[in-house]
């Protein structure tokens, strides 16, 4: 068994991007909206914010009130930094507190700054082809670059993927089937879960809900990414039984240290590519 390193193969990505800012004399900028303060988004956008000051890249937050902010208000903010030529990129954090309308939000950031690669523009170029993913979403991204790292070819792979949301579970399954694998995308509504995951050769696991994933569920040399993050009595752990699955499959990400630190090696390499399109223009 082999661990997909995501801690080291982030710092690899993370070291060439710091190499490419460090080149730049106007420095690129994020600018991350957060409403209220939900626990886990705060550990995430700290992450991210390490991240910038370490490559290089400008960071701004924006926290807004859970209570009093408003989808319109949400929009209006959005949009000032739409026009704001300092701010390279643009992160909604997500959840957003229930009342706020989250398509409208999305769907109003410019697509030129959606570094995040939720909107309607970029998802769809997701899904469209391997050449116009360029503003992936950063979990999936990162999913594709550990894999490719250690020289992981999904071509004619059963892959089965275990949450089907916008932010991972649905772009994952696309960007496994751009390169060739057969892909079959789980969800809440699925009959027989096992009957999805006992024959595949790579999982993907991506619903929040630990022990999830049981070994009696794959074969062996099965590949296992979990994207789970659930604290439980204080300890960070995935959606798949690590311990047990870890004996049976080829290659599997530890959490943490697999896919995490990957969604934000591949945050800071799109807000690059933002500032790069954005002179451009
Ligand atoms: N919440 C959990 N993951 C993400 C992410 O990748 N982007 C944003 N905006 N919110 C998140």
């Amino acid at each position: 068994m082999k661990i997909l390193d995501g801690k080291l193969v982030s710092s690899f990505i993370l070291k060439k991007i710091t190499g490419e800012v460090c080149q730049l004399s106007k420095k690129p900028k994020l600018t991350v909206i957060m409403v209220g303060e939900d626990p886990a988004s705060l550990v995430y956008v700290r992450n991210k914010k390490r991240a910038c000051e370490q490559v290089g890249i400008l960071w701004e937050q924006i926290s807004l009130d859970a209570k009093t902010t408003t989808t319109e208000n949400l929009i209006k903010e959005i949009q000032r930094l739409n026009s704001d030529k300092q701010v390279n990129g643009i992160l909604v954090q997500v959840p957003l507190p229930k009342h706020i309308y989250l398509p409208e939000v999305i769907k109003a950031i410019n697509p030129y700054k959606d570094v995040d690669g939720f909107h309607a523009y970029n998802l769809g170029k997701t899904v469209l082809s391997m050449q116009f993913e360029d503003f992936a979403p950063c979990t999936p991204k990162g999913i594709i670059r550990l894999l490719e790292h250690y020289d992981i070819d999904v071509r004619g792979m059963d892959a089965t993927v275990i949450g089907h949301s916008n932010i991972v579970g649905k772009p994952v399954s696309a960007m496994l089937l751009n390169r060739g694998a057969t892909v079959t995308t789980c969800h809440i509504d699925t009959k027989d879960l096992k009957n999805h995951t006992n024959n595949a050769d790579l999982i993907v696991v991506a619903v929040g809900k630990a022990g999830l994933l049981t070994a009696d569920m794959v074969k062996k040399e099965v590949i296992v990414i979990d994207v789970g993050m659930n604290r439980i009595n204080g300890n960070l752990i995935g959606d798949c039984d690590f311990e047990k699955i870890s004996k049976k499959a080829s290659y599997i990400t530890p959490v943490p240290g697999g896919v995490g630190p990957m969604t934000v090696a591949c945050l800071m390499e799109n807000t690059l590519i933002a500032y790069k399109k954005q002179l451009n223009q």
